[in-house]
């Protein structure tokens, strides 16, 4: 049939022609096994079937079969028909039965090429451009007859638009491929069938496919091979199983759309424990790894003192003697129980006994350390002990202490007590092993009878009260000191202080004014302490009590005051009749007249000490500056470099010669030019405070020029400026007597500054200068203008502009500045000192400065600081201004401390922990105490209460919720929520102090 069609005299299909069919094919070969079509199975190709594919033509000589070979000698199997001059064609080509396998629809793709019939010369109307496609589905595998009317049309199949296309000229046959869809199919197999009604055609290949969603892995789980449903619009949902050693998370699903695509992924597997994740699949964990939780996590390395031999283990066993409590999360290191407590203490009274002793030194790793304390009375034989019974009571309890000490109360006296404490945590209970116990034994009559006696008061003050009593008769053992135990009679149970004494007297200071004290005395001998003495009760005097003991004072400065007064009268005299220095009588009356004004301020000058003069009392500031600043000729200055810059201009350093004596270096402050009146009173003003003043901590005012451009106060040069740089600078190199010398400095000048009536207000380590000789002096004054200068200063809610962390909370508050709120200042300033430079409260706002210092907090003991200076800083802090220490006292304890060195060795960090500061420097009890606070919030009712629920610091304090604060009786809302807010910053501040390393 083809021979003929190729013989054709007419040249339909030549010879030529069909050489180039073959040449296509070789090329649709390639092209088809290169295509990859995962979700495609191929139910039939016939560019892949390697034999005969026996297929059926009806007529016989309608379709014809080619066969060729490619170059890999591969068949190529071609249908062809070309009928196109005969009328009325109807040839049948039809394939082998197909199996349907899992589709449930269809896809046909045939690749053929279609002569147009106006490239055919000479053909009539019988030419066609189309070809129909038909099928028939069947379950019989085997061949059946062919009958035409059994097949179902597909479509009718066109060429695409152009059916040929030009090669160099020549007409070559385009290849066109068409898929068609067949569905559903629901019987086992079908045939395909194609009609040729009259074109000239090359079927060159033909592919029946289905689709299908091909097994996948997604999210550590495994989808089948699924196949799309028909209808294309709605999807397969695919449940996945997860891959081994994982486990469902969200039910992993998958959906299969109509195009063999998985869609929309959901839920999703994850790696048990033991297992991890790499690469989709879970792995086992290595021996010494562990996974304790399902998910996709990596394993983890054993956590300290625990191990793991096998693979994918979700847990590691701990070392022998650690373990891990039940509530222990298995990332936790395993632990231990605790070493036993150490240095256990007593102190006894005749109603208790105070036990306290230091955390043990290994706590085990854990933080849920408590103690037991158990008790047991033994008799003479120390082997035949029993246990206490229930009349001893523990306070807080005897059992779960959290604190290191506890209270013992309604012990029998003359008996023998032994005292063993276990220290516990959280896995002291899964140790086999026996508890090691820290024992104290002590004996209620231990000290013997008390040694002393009656405690007389010598004399009391504000502050004060001295004591004396009577020295043991004919002791058994000499007297090595006595203990003066005191406290507020109102605050018995609150806290107490104590001091040491070897004479049979003592002053004890820092106490509050018109208060009831107890105090009682035991003597120390080598056998131990002796029974403590009966209470003593004494009162602290009020104002006038401190004037009757300042009489002996009092006296001496009448007598200087007469004196002086008459040597002023007899020089008057002398002035008046020698008829000069009118108007300096005048000028000074003025001056008396202002002082006077000044005294009704409230400040009592001191006998021999000038009285400062406010220099804004002048009319004319200019004449104020006269009054107290010498007016230096400029050219006496030279001006070498500039230092600094000042609010009004550059502060320069330079030297200042004076006929006759020595040049100096001076610091030359000048006011800039453009300046306006008010600016350069504001400038002068300093000098004219400056120059009133004449002590050896103050900085001394040379002179000022003012009489000529530019403007300058020209004072003694400071080799090594401001106070807090130089000690950053130079930040751990002075010894502690070096630090205290430079605060007597300040002090000094301040004693001085106070005594002269002058409120310094900015007090700071930015406002002290430091000589080449560490000699500290007191600068910047100007009043209110200092704090517009001074960087620190910040407005308050009332509009002042005020240094905060440098100032006593009623300055803040109301602005009571006075030597007092100075004395605060200093205060800060002793810290900023043995902090070498430390910001005072760090970088805590202003706000919570102000809130915290109002809620009894205070700056802790830098690192290194002697037990004494803190003691003293906290004197200064105190609330109430009339309790802080005067600056003559501060500079007399200093110098008391340069005396005695030794009295500075004690460092707070020594005595942390201990129930009481020690006896070397007993002057300045601390005051932070859970009284203190409660005062400060106005929650003084609840003292009792918390002592009796066993809250003896502020540090367990800071660990109560509001159901504690409930618990321990305070009932009404308002307050609970009051003393709750203070327990939050104080639990911050206690938080930071720690973070900063240091200890409250
Ligand atoms: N900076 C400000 N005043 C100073 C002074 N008197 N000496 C050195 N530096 C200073």
């Amino acid at each position: 049939m083809v021979g003929q069609l190729l013989g054709n005299p007419v040249g339909i299909l030549d010879m030529s022609c069909g050489v180039k069919f073959s040449l296509i094919f070789v090329l649709l070969r390639v092209l088809f096994t290169d295509s990859s079509h995962s979700n495609q199975v191929v139910l039939l190709d016939t560019t892949a079937v390697l034999g005969e594919l026996g297929w059926k033509t009806y007529p016989m000589n309608g379709w014809d079969a080619i066969t060729e070979m490619d170059e890999h000698n591969r068949p190529i199997h071609t249908f062809q028909v070309c009928h196109v001059m005969e009328p009325n064609q109807n040839n049948w080509l039809r394939s082998n039965w197909i199996s349907r396998e899992a589709a449930q629809k269809i896809y046909v793709e045939l690749r053929f090429t279609l002569r147009d019939c106006n490239s055919i010369p000479w053909v009539s109307g019988t030419c066609k451009e189309t070809f129909n496609l038909f099928y028939m589905e069947t379950d019989e595998s085997h061949a059946i007859k062919f009958k035409p009317g059994q097949y179902t049309k597909i479509d009718t199949i066109a060429a695409d638009e152009s059916f040929t296309q030009m090669d160099l000229g020549d007409r070559i046959l385009k290849l066109n491929t068409e898929v068609r869809e067949v569905g559903p199919i629901t019987k086992k197999g079908f045939y395909l069938a194609f009609q040729d009604i009259g074109a000239c055609i090359a079927l060159v290949s033909v592919r029946v496919y289905y689709k299908k969603c091909p097994f996948t892995f997604r999210n550590l789980a495994t989808f089948p091979d699924t196949i799309p449903r028909v209808d294309s619009s709605s999807l397969v949902e695919v449940r996945g199983a997860c891959v081994k050693n994982a486990e469902e998370r969200d039910t992993p699903k998958l959906y299969c759309g109509a195009d063999g695509d998985w869609l929309v992924p959901l839920g999703r597997c994850v790696c048990s424990v033991g297992y991890e994740e790499l690469d989709g699949t879970c792995l086992a964990c290595r021996p010494g790894f562990y996974k304790a939780f399902s998910g996709n996590i990596k394993c983890s390395k054993c956590p300290p003192h625990s191990f793991s031999y096998e693979e994918s283990s979700p847990l590691c066993h701990c070392e022998k003697g650690f373990f891990r409590a039940e509530k222990d999360p298995p990332t936790m290191a395993c632990t231990r129980p605790p070493s036993p407590p150490r240095n256990v203490i007593f102190n006894i009274n005749e109603t208790s006994l105070f036990l306290e002793w230091s955390p043990p030194s290994d706590t085990g790793g854990r933080k849920d350390l408590t103690y037991n304390v158990l008790c047991k009375k033994c008799g003479a034989d120390p082997r035949q002990c029993e246990l206490c019974g229930g009349d001893l009571r523990f306070v807080p309890r005897p059992q779960g202490l959290i604190n290191a000490s506890v209270t013992v109360l309604d012990f029998t006296a003359h008996a023998n007590y032994t005292f063993e404490i276990e220290s516990l945590n959280g896995v002291s209970e899964l140790s086999s092993f026996p508890r090691p116990v820290a024992a104290i034994t002590i004996s209620t009559d231990q000290g013997g009878p008390s040694l002393v006696g009656m405690v007389r008061k010598d004399w009391a003050s504000q502050n004060s009260i001295a004591l004396s009593w009577q020295e043991p008769e004919q002791p058994t053992l000499p007297v090595l000191d006595y203990e003066i135990k005191y406290y507020e009679k109102e605050h018995e149970q609150l806290s107490y202080s104590s001091t040491r004494t070897k004479a049979p007297s003592v002053i004890i200071t820092g106490l509050k004014p018109s208060t009831r004290y107890i105090f009682h005395v035991r003597a120390r001998t080598s056998a131990g302490y002796s029974s403590y003495s009966p209470k003593f009760e004494y009162e602290t005097g009020d104002e006038t009590s401190d004037m009757a003991a300042d009489q002996g004072q009092v006296l001496v400065i009448v007598t200087a005051a007469v004196g002086g007064f008459t040597l002023l009268v007899i020089l008057t005299l002398f002035f008046l009749i020698t008829g000069r220095c009118q108007w300096y009588i005048k000028a000074k009356m003025k001056s008396e007249e202002k002082r006077r004004a000044h005294y009704q301020n409230g400040h009592i000058p001191f006998p021999g000490i000038k009285t400062y003069i406010d220099p804004d009392t002048y009319e004319d500031p200019t004449q104020a500056v006269h009054e107290f600043a010498k007016e230096i000729d400029p050219s006496r200055i030279r001006i070498e470099r500039v230092i600094g810059a000042g609010e009004f201009g550059e502060v320069c350093s330079g030297r200042l010669r004076t006929p006759g004596k020595r040049e100096i270096p001076v610091a030359i402050k000048t006011l800039k030019g453009g300046y306006v009146e008010r600016q350069r009173r504001d400038f002068l003003r300093e000098a004219s405070i400056m120059g009133q003043f004449d002590h050896p901590n103050i900085i001394r005012l040379e002179g000022v020029v003012t009489k000529s451009r530019p403007v300058m106060i020209v004072v003694e040069y400071m080799e090594n400026g401001s106070l807090d740089s130089f000690l950053r600078k130079h930040d751990g190199h002075f010894t502690v007597i070096q630090l205290v010398g430079m605060l007597r400095g300040i002090a000094s000048g301040m004693k001085y500054l106070s005594d002269m009536g002058y409120v310094h207000r900015d007090l700071a380590a930015r406002n002290i200068l430091v000589n080449s000789n560490l000699v500290c002096k007191v600068s910047d004054f100007g009043l209110s203008r200092v704090l517009e200068d001074d960087p620190e200063a910040a407005y308050t809610t009332s509009g002042g502009k005020i240094p905060i962390r440098w100032t006593a909370p009623e300055a803040i508050a109301y602005r009571k500045f006075s030597s007092a709120s100075d004395a605060w200042s200093y205060g800060i300033v002793m810290w900023e000192v043995m902090s070498y430079g430390e910001r005072p409260y760090w970088e805590m706002s202003n706000q919570d400065v102000i809130l915290s210092i109002e809620e009894g907090y205070r700056l802790p003991a830098p690192m290194g600081c002697p037990v004494a200076l803190h003691q003293l800083m906290l004197h200064c802090w105190q609330k109430e201004r009339g309790l802080r220490p005067k600056f003559t006292d501060i500079v007399s304890f200093l110098d008391k401390l340069i005396r005695n060195p030794s009295s500075l060795l004690t460092l707070v960090e020594d005595i942390q922990g201990l129930p009481e500061s020690p006896g070397d420097v007993p002057e300045y009890p601390m005051f932070i105490s859970i009284g203190d606070w409660l005062d400060s919030i106005k929650m003084s009712q609840y003292k009792n209460n918390f002592m009796a629920a066993g809250y003896t610091t502020l540090d367990s304090v800071s660990t109560m919720s509001i159901e504690d604060v409930r618990r321990i009786g305070v009932t009404l809302i308002g307050h609970q929520r009051r003393i709750v807010s203070s327990i939050q910053t104080l639990r911050l501040q206690l938080l930071h102090v720690q973070e900063k390393g240091f200890h409250v």
